[in-house]
């Protein structure tokens, strides 16, 4: 596995490599700290293709929250052990400066519901920070398929439309969601909880999960989502940000009934901001 720290160090590992492993590129983009949710996305860009870019970037224009992007957590050297055991080929890890030169901004992006609703709601201009960035990269790396999670379900729904618009020729594979053992949605951000916020953590999980055995017993799902939100606000220490239902193309404001296809769900714990979501 090679890591390259700039586009132009990337530029030349394609040219070398332009009859071979580089004709045929899985792109995995992550902010680091991976963890085995990362990992499963590596995991499915090796098997799928000849190569694989893993770019380690935590991307400034993206927080909307300055302590955020300074307590998100750095581990590049761990980083490089998880890619390489998944399968990477590269680790792409630049600097602000060699993705967006002197100007760290993201320009103003309005796909309508997608980019305005839930997470574009609760943090404003996040996806234009997220849009501006995977397309640089995807500039800069050149795939032929790219890998998100759908752990971040609406961000999927946001790359699929800018890469449609901007990158037709990629194609964008959407990954199943990774827990840990008690539920919990795997997270860079969980490694900043205490033993005693994982634990509140879980219940969004389990609400999630109980809301959907509520559903398949026969409950309408806005009774069954209602029952949830309550029950996370009356615990002390977890901070409801939004549950709904949403249709996971278009996130568009709409009643179970107009075609919910998951429920999503976003809270603090600790200060962590934590997001979760589940098939209905
Ligand atoms: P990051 O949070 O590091 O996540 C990188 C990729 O890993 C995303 O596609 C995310 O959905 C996926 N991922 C994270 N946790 C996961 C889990 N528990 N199960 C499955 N997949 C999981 O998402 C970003 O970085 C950034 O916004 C990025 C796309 C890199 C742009 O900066």
């Amino acid at each position: 596995m090679t890591i390259l720290k700039t586009t132009k160090e990337l530029n030349s590992w394609f040219i070398e490599n332009s009859n071979g492993l580089a004709k045929n590129v899985g792109f995995v983009p992550t902010m680091g700290a991976l963890h085995s949710g990362h990992g499963t996305l590596i995991e499915r860009a090796s098997k799928e293709c000849d190569s694989v870019v893993v770019s380690v970037f935590v991307n400034p224009t993206q927080f909307n929250e300055t302590t955020d992007f300074q307590s998100y957590p750095r581990t590049l050297e761990g980083d490089m052990l998880l890619a390489k055991d998944a399968g990477a080929t590269v680790v792409f890890a630049p600097s602000p400066e060699d993705i967006y030169g002197l100007n760290v901004h993201a320009e103003r992006v309005d796909y309508g519901p997608v980019t305005s609703t839930f997470e574009g709601r609760s943090r404003p201009g996040h996806f234009d920070g997220v849009i501006s960035v995977v397309d640089k990269l995807f500039v800069a790396v050149k795939p032929q398929k790219a890998y998100f999670g759908s752990k971040d379900l609406q961000q999927v729904a946001v790359v699929e439309r800018m890469s449609r618009e901007r990158h037709p020729q990629i194609q964008i594979v959407s990954c199943d969601l990774i827990r840990d053992e008690n539920g919990l949605a795997l997270s860079s951000r969980n490694a900043r909880l205490s033993s005693h916020g994982i634990a509140l953590a879980q219940h969004i999980s389990s609400e999630l999960q109980a809301s959907v055995s509520r559903v398949k017993k026969g409950l309408e799902t806005a009774k069954s989502v209602e029952m949830a939100q309550y029950n996370l606000e009356k615990l002390g220490g977890l901070d409801l940000e939004y549950i709904g239902g949403v249709d996971k193309k278009t996130f568009a404001k709409s009643s179970a009934d107009r075609g919910w296809t998951h429920i999503v769900v976003a809270a603090r714990v600790e200060g962590v901001r934590l997001i979760d979501n589940i098939e209905l």
